[in-house]
């Protein structure tokens, strides 16, 4: 039995959890579900976004499955999201974009894996005004200890999945200290794997490639703002944030969430896609080494997208988050 931490997050979180979680039971995973609050929801009924029990029982647990957790932009509480992945030392942001059967999209054979680093960047918060309302500045942290960690992750996870190529990500031109010693610790580590093939390209070069032919990337790795915004984009190249999950892995916690966001404008409707969180939940299975539970749920979502009666609107379909859910429970045994 494996006791995993279960936050159900805001807006359209409650609905893929349970989508998730029934998902999951019904293939007999051997889970016990510790509830716990977090974000909006936490802040609203207890007062503090990010309650000390949720703290606690990730500590004790080590192990987290997530739902998107809404932040106020400007005024309000800082990013909950960002403050786990720092309190628990989840150094590599892990998401996997690949080509799903049924999905219309523009590519039909992008695979890609994005290492993103995940406590420094531009994200640690460090913001102030030099004069209120007319001048802010904001400080972007580049450590040689967390680049090493996040780059090595990216270099173990292809030699294990056997892939061939790792593209470091960077805009050392510019950002010649920050992006300049993450790229050195890039060719440095790079010299552990001759057998993988190692380059690096400049962000906005980058983002024009994974738009014009994504299919010749791997497993991709860069700083904390620009894998945020690639990983999105590589969302949209196999067909949409309802599709791509992801987990923030650290030496000894992880915790695995959708690359979506909380989607207030679809919350409470029944139409959120639950497939992001499902996979998700499929990348926290396989870090617990059920791989083969994990490849049973994943062929019954590739059976059910056949069918678009039972998918969600984002998707082309004309069904919704229990449908859908209902659907693959049903192909489970297929
Ligand atoms: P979002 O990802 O929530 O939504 C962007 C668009 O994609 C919306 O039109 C939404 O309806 C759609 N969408 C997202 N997930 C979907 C799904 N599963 N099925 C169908 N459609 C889906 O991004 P947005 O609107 O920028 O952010 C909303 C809130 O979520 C903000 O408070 C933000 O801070 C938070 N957020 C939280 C994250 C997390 O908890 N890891 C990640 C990203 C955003
Ligand atoms: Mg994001």
């Amino acid at each position: 039995m494996h006791d995993i931490v279960l936050i159900p997050g805001d807006g359209i979180g409650p609905e893929i959890t349970k989508s998730v979680t029934t998902i999951l039971d019904a293939a007999g995973a051997d889970i016990n579900w510790i509830k716990c609050t977090a974000g909006l929801t936490a802040q609203e009924e207890l007062g503090n976004p990010l309650p000390d029990e949720t703290l606690d029982a990730i500590k004790k647990y080590r192990l987290a499955l997530k739902g998107p957790l809404t932040t106020p932009i400007g005024a309000g509480f800082r990013s909950v999201n960002v403050a786990m992945r720092k309190k628990f030392e989840l150094h590599s942001n892990i998401r996997p974009a690949k080509t799903l059967p049924h999905i219309e999209s523009r590519f039909d054979n992008v695979d890609l894996v994005m290492f993103r680093e995940n406590t420094e960047g531009l994200y640690i918060g460090k913001e102030q005004w030099v004069k209120e309302n007319s001048h802010a500045e904001s400080i972007a942290v580049v450590t040689r200890e967390a680049s090493e960690k996040v780059i090595r992750s990216a270099f173990e996870y292809a030699k294990k999945k056997n892939r061939k190529k790792v593209t470091l990500i960077h805009k050392a031109n510019i950002l010649k200290f920050t992006c300049g010693l993450f790229m050195e610790v890039g060719e440095e580590i790079a010299k552990d794997y001759p057998e993988i093939e190692y380059e690096d390209l400049i962000v906005d070069n980058m983002a024009m490639q994974m738009v014009l032919q994504p299919e010749q990337f791997d497993v991709i790795v860069t700083t904390n703002l620009f894998g945020d915004i690639l990983s999105d984009l590589a969302s949209g190249l196999v067909g949409g944030l309802g599709l791509t999950g992801a987990a923030n892995v650290g030496d000894d916690a992880a915790m695995f969430e959708a690359v979506h966001g909380s989607a207030p404008d679809i919350a409470g409707q029944n139409v959120a896609n639950p497939i992001a969180f499902l996979l998700s939940a499929l990348m926290m299975l396989e870090h617990i080494d059920e791989n083969d539970l994990a490849d049973r749920i994943r062929q019954a979502v590739y059976l059910t997208l056949e069918d678009k009666s039972v998918c969600t609107p984002d998707i082309g379909g004309s069904g919704s988050t229990t449908a859908f859910t209902e659907a693959v429970v049903k192909n489970l045994n297929k």
